[in-house]
């Protein structure tokens, strides 16, 4: 089996779905979910399910965004894991820590890369009056959110839709996106998921 450490912030709604996956005839595990957040609700949910967690905090190390990778990577490298899942990691990762897990590091990003890079995508994309907007699995690469696109689902929106509606319709979706992607990513299958 692949070995998998998932980065989460939050609530890992995206790191569950792809621990439930990783049963079975799967080829990855999971051996890591790490937080940058202590309190981040994923880490205790994790844990329920017997994985192993760690949370290094970001905020004694400041602004030395180096130092807090540091830290950062010797946590992962004692699971030695063979692919990261960044699953709503919501810090911004330097091209050093970037280059030591090139060509194994996942993210999923809610939207339809290219289009809005970085942060509110579902407001922004309601803005622009799009008529659809969705999700994205891609490689990360020093680029912030640039890298190659491993898949994508696609939800319309609907007049009225608030921010947060068209969050939700997303987010079912990331769920099932993400693991598809990373079945494929761990048997070194590239060619894009599209959903
Ligand atoms: C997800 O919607 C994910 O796409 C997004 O944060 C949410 C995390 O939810 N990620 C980003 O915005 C990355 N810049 P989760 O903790 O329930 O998986």
């Amino acid at each position: 089996h692949k070995r998998v450490a998932i980065l989460i912030s939050g609530g890992g709604s995206n790191m569950l779905a792809l621990v439930r996956d990783m049963a079975g005839d799967h080829p990855a595990r999971p051996v890591l979910v790490a937080s940058n957040d202590p309190e981040a609700a994923g880490l205790a949910r994790a844990a329920d399910l017997g994985i192993e967690t760690a949370a290094v905090d970001h905020r004694p190390f400041g602004k030395d965004r180096a130092a807090f990778e540091a830290a950062l990577t010797e946590r992962l490298e004692r699971a030695r894991p063979d692919i990261i899942c960044l699953a709503g990691f919501m810090r911004i990762l330097t091209p050093g820590f970037i280059s030591r897990w090139e060509g194994r590091m996942l993210n999923i990003h809610p939207s339809l890369l290219p289009k809005y890079r970085g942060l509110h995508t579902h407001a922004r994309a309601i803005e622009a009056g799009d008529a659809e907007h969705g999700c994205s699995v891609h490689e990360v690469t020093a680029e912030l959110d640039g890298g190659p696109v491993l898949g994508q689902a696609r939800v319309r929106i609907e007049a009225g839709d608030t921010p947060d509606d068209l969050a939700a319709r997303v987010l079912v979706q990331e769920h099932r996106l993400y693991p598809m992607v990373l079945r494929r990513f761990a048997v070194g299958d590239r060619r894009p998921v599209l959903l």
